[in-house]
């Protein structure tokens, strides 16, 4: 059964043949900025690769739901089945309230509410469709190819000159670069250790919160659909169903910072700068109620002043202090059976196993 208007498939028999009015009026550089609030699940342009969401090269003209190798709801296929392809107006149609138009589509995404931001992202899209009319697009502030390619290609390979070859004895690999290592050791500690320079604040946060994590996470950190929950729960933690969250379980704000930084936006990990991960950290901050002044400034100094709520629940595990180990703190731990082991009962005695007397194939051990 078709969900979304009829209107909407003639629309877009329409606009195969004219390049749609939505087009004209979309400014390519501000879609490109709009985009950021699909690059969490979207790509697009050279070397586009599924997400999240499937990738949107070539979407105008693209029948709903069709790249083989992506993983759709049935709704969106039963759309695309039904006769729905993706042009000017039924993006516009998907894109201004998306569980409208098809309800059980597996898009996480509320919409976008103003219509300038609809055009002006369309017109992006556009300009990586073949299938649009470019003629009212402006192919100068178009991204180029290059321009895509150079954010999503691998460093070129290093030259031999630039490196030192391995001292070991296989002679593999090479020395790491300063680099190198500078971009991979990034954990924090809890005392602030590993900390880099920066700051932000809980209004800059809550600016790239819901650009960047809203979508998913919910505007307040409530956590859309079945996303995690980033905050409240306070007071839950001896119920049946604790809610953990940062605010009511994380022990350190230094692993909030070093998750957010390293891991999120899921699917777009590493693309925030130290400030706006100080920023965000602020905002998350704010969002448990653990500062409630949105001109707090989190930085690298102020840091570790912060402690969360259930900080002191956390014990070091330290297994010398534990009694067991205190009652017996000189165990054996060579030669400590006086005879050899013998073995006193199989496996198939035991009756763990499944028993194959009957059968063939019941893959009896013993
Ligand atoms: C939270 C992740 C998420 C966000 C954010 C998101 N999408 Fe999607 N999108 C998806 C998923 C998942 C699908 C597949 C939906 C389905 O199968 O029901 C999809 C499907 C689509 C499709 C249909 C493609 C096809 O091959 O049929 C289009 C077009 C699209 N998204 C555009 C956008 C645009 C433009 C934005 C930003 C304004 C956006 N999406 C934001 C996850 C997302
Ligand atoms: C496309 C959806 C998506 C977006 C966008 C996203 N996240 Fe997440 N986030 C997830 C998922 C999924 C997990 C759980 C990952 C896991 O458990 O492996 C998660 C987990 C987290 C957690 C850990 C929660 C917990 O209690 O374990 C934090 C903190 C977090 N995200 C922060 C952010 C921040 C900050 C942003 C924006 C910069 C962001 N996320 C953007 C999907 C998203």
């Amino acid at each position: 059964m078709l969900k979304f208007p009829k209107s909407v498939l003639l629309a877009t028999a329409a606009i195969a043949f004219s390049g749609g009015s939505v087009l004209a009026s979309g400014d390519i550089d501000a879609g490109e900025k709009v985009f950021k609030k699909c690059m969490a699940c979207h790509m697009v342009g050279d070397g586009a690769k599924h997400r999240v969401g499937p990738e949107l090269n070539d979407v105008f003209g693209r029948v709903a739901g069709s790249l083989d190798d992506f993983k759709y709801s049935p709704a969106m296929k039963e759309a695309g089945a039904g006769g729905l392809v993706w042009g000017a107006d039924t993006l516009a149609t998907y894109l201004h309230k998306p569980k409208d138009m098809i309800p059980k589509t597996k898009m996480a995404f509320a919409g976008l509410k103003k219509e300038a931001d609809i055009e002006n992202v369309l017109a992006y899209l556009a300009s990586f469709s073949a299938g649009a009319d470019m003629d009212t697009a402006e192919p100068e502030s178009t991204p180029t190819a290059e321009e895509t390619a150079e954010q999503t290609a691998p460093t070129p390979a290093l030259q031999n000159a630039d490196y030192e070859p391995s001292t070991g004895p296989m002679g593999l690999g090479r020395v790491a670069l300063p680099e190198e290592i500078a971009a991979w050791d990034i954990d924090i500690r809890p005392d602030g250790m590993g900390l880099p320079a920066g700051k932000g604040t809980v209004a800059e946060g809550e600016v790239v919160f819901t650009e960047r994590c809203a979508t998913c996470h919910g505007d307040f950190g409530e956590g859309r659909d079945r996303w995690p929950v980033l905050a409240g729960g306070q007071d839950t933690l001896t119920d049946e169903r604790p809610e953990k969250t940062i605010g009511s379980y994380w022990p350190y704000l230094s692993t909030v910072y070093d998750y957010v930084r390293r891991a999120m936006p899921f699917g777009d990990a590493r693309s925030l700068t130290n400030d706006e991960v100080y920023a965000i950290t602020a905002y998350l901050l704010y969002l448990n109620d653990i500062v409630t002044d949105e001109a707090f400034e989190l930085n690298s100094e102020n840091f570790t002043d912060i402690h969360l709520p259930n900080e002191e629940n956390f014990i070091a595990d330290d297994r010398q202090e534990e009694p067991h180990w205190k009652a017996d703190a000189d165990p054996c731990m060579t030669d400590c059976k006086a005879e050899p082991a013998k073995i006193t009962m199989r496996a198939r005695v035991l009756d763990v196993t499944p028993d194959s007397d009957e059968g063939e194939g019941g893959g009896q051990v013993d």
